[in-house]
């Protein structure tokens, strides 16, 4: 048995905040109580001053395997997720081949149950990711599939977006969407504004993001789907979301730690570094993502982990290839750049890096309560650290170097210690 002793017990979903003991039998939770009483051959760890709290729910990781595994593969992404606190990803789809297909998906979750997290999987949505033909969505979900996403790739066919919705409402599983319009984009990865006219650079304007965002929450509202927005990046955007879930839309929106903790002048300072699609944006955009944080418009934080390789980010800015990586500094940008200047409780906070993520896919996790999943991460709050190396195979962060508040001290999974800071 695991006794963890003394910590503050954060659980999102019965709102609890207070310091107890939490024990941990065969994978399971059996008792959250003070003075508990570990016997000789039980682990005790010393949590004092320490946050207990559901282990982390990533929605939203690119782990490249099969076939670009020179940037990461399912074993350092596990490795890297469980560093950053993650005892659950979704793993998104555009692999080599994608996730269109039973095998492709066997394969990342048969690869998934050999490492010590729970890795799961979307498909595509559309065959190839090529936006014109559907995949078997309900082949693919009786394999295993928890949601279906063409990420990376807008679904620029509105009925065909349509008919996406429709049969995912069928079968009661989300659509993840990916919402940037490339007839409005003239660079992707940078925000069109005063950067990208200080680079001579066309870059990409938050209406190719908008008027998708626009289209989606129409469709969902009148489809009943629930549509799950990608890095939102957009005010507007946000504003739109609200608007959606007041009409009854089952939306639920998404957003990265580097688009409520940075704007589009990262980009000066880092370079291909800190390209994303969607970019960064302005600090109004930023002020309205924090905004959407705390009035639950936005529901979810999830990092879009998305690897490249050093010589992919070293090509000049237009031509290297957009994302950064995430799971390692996702807890302590939220500490650092939500908690700690007063933007959201702790709890809050927790509740949008677990029980919402999963929420979304109907888990049975993201909670702590006795006969739960022990999929817990142990982390010290306050404590300061400095970002410089990472278990993952790529390293393209604009955050190396950073100080951040939050170290994450333990991090176990069914029941086991995968991670540990000592
Ligand atoms: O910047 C991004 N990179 N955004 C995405 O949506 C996809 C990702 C990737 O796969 O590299």
């Amino acid at each position: 048995m695991i006794f963890i002793q003394n910590g503050r017990i954060l659980d999102p979903k019965s709102k609890t905040d207070v310091v107890m003991d939490l024990v941990i039998d065969h994978g399971k939770i059996i008792a959250m109580e003070s003075g508990s009483k570990p016997s000789e051959k039980d682990l005790v760890i010393d949590a004092a001053g320490l946050v207990v709290a559901p282990g982390l729910i990533d929605v939203h990781v690119h782990f490249r395997d099969p076939g670009l595994t020179y940037k990461e593969d399912i074993q350092t992404g596990a490795l890297a997720a469980a560093k950053g606190g993650f005892t659950t990803v979704v793993c998104m789809a555009n692999t080599k081949p994608p996730v269109d297909n039973p095998e492709t998906l066997e394969y990342i979750l048969s690869q998934g149950r050999k490492t010590g997290i729970n890795v799961l999987s979307a498909a595509a949505v559309t065959v190839g990711m090529k936006g014109s033909e559907l995949v078997n969505m309900e082949e693919l979900k009786k394999r295993g599939a928890v949601g279906f996403t063409d990420d990376g790739m807008p679904i620029l066919d509105a009925s065909l977006a349509k008919r996406a919705m429709d049969e995912a409402a069928r079968l009661n599983v989300p659509l993840s969407f990916h919402e940037e319009d490339p007839a409005f984009i003239e660079n992707n990865g940078i925000n069109q504004g005063i950067v990208s006219h200080q680079l001579g650079i066309g870059g990409s304007p938050a209406l190719a993001e908008d008027v998708m965002v626009a289209r989606d929450c129409m469709l969902a509202l009148h489809t009943g789907a629930v549509v799950h927005i990608q890095h939102i990046s957009s005010g507007n955007s946000v504003r739109m979301v609200r608007l959606a879930k007041n009409l009854g839309a089952r939306i639920v929106a998404e957003v990265t730690p580097h688009h409520f903790s940075l704007d589009e002048t990262a980009v000066l300072k880092h370079g291909t570094l800190a390209k994303m699609n969607p970019p960064l944006r302005t600090e109004l955009d930023r002020e309205e993502i924090l905004h959407g944080l705390q009035d639950n418009t936005i529901d979810i934080i999830a990092t879009d982990h998305a690897p490249h390789s050093p010589e992919e980010k070293s090509r000049p800015l237009t031509e290297a290839p957009s994302g950064i990586i995430g799971l390692e500094t996702s807890l302590a940008l939220g500490m650092t750049n939500l908690v700690h200047p007063g933007h959201l409780s702790l709890l809050q906070l927790i509740e949008k890096m677990s029980l919402n993520p999963a929420r979304l896919y109907s888990l049975d996790k993201g909670c702590l309560s006795p006969g739960a999943d022990a999929d817990i991460v142990i982390f010290d709050p306050n404590e300061l650290w400095t970002v410089t190396e990472f278990a993952s195979k790529s390293s393209n962060s604009p955050f190396i170097g950073e100080r951040l508040f939050g170290k994450i001290k333990y991090t176990i999974c069914n029941g086991k210690i995968i991670y540990n800071s000592f």
